[in-house]
């Protein structure tokens, strides 16, 4: 199989892309202190797609939720705040802090790709213990009453939620 990198132009419209770039470059905080731990593309394509009520316990802390394409508006609740966003839009919350989930989505013809990419503090178990430290932080959960999330095993879901 051949593999080519390729180059996506104009991801963000021009004045989005100097918004965030503005408010990344500026930052006082973010800029020093933020790490990425890790991001992954989602693509949900059958009728009744769901995301129960979780928490995430993969290194987490700051997560940006990016919309690629949706065929179907599909929000995003977090805490009690429901989030519509399109394309090229992205809700930036605390996955590992605040629940988040979404409705069942009883369409025909799902076509929804989602990009998350995380990031925590230096102090963060991902680099003060290391990747693998996750399953510790799992069995916390589950000492706390929490299970995974059967829709991202990176996420954790509260029992009979
Ligand atoms: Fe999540």
């Amino acid at each position: 199989m051949l593999r080519e990198a390729f180059v996506i132009s104009d991801v963000l419209d021009k004045e989005e892309f100097d918004l965030g770039k503005d408010y990344f470059i500026n930052h006082p905080t973010l800029r020093k202190s933020l790490l990425p731990t890790n991001a992954l593309f989602v693509e949900y394509s059958k009728s009744g797609a769901n995301l129960p009520p979780h928490f995430d316990a993969n290194a987490c802390t700051y997560t940006i939720d990016l919309c690629f394409y949706e065929s179907h508006q599909w929000p995003l609740w977090v805490e009690n705040t429901e989030f519509k966003y399109s394309e090229n839009e992205a809700v930036c919350f605390f996955g590992e802090e605040q629940m988040h989930w979404r409705e069942t989505l009883y369409e025909d013809n799902i076509k929804i790709g989602l990009g998350f990419f995380h990031y925590v503090e230096p102090t963060h178990w991902y680099f003060t213990e290391g990747p693998s430290y996750v399953e510790t932080v799992r069995n916390d959960y589950r000492s706390k009453g929490y299970s995974y999330n059967r829709t991202n095993n990176t996420g954790m879901a509260p029992l009979g939620g």
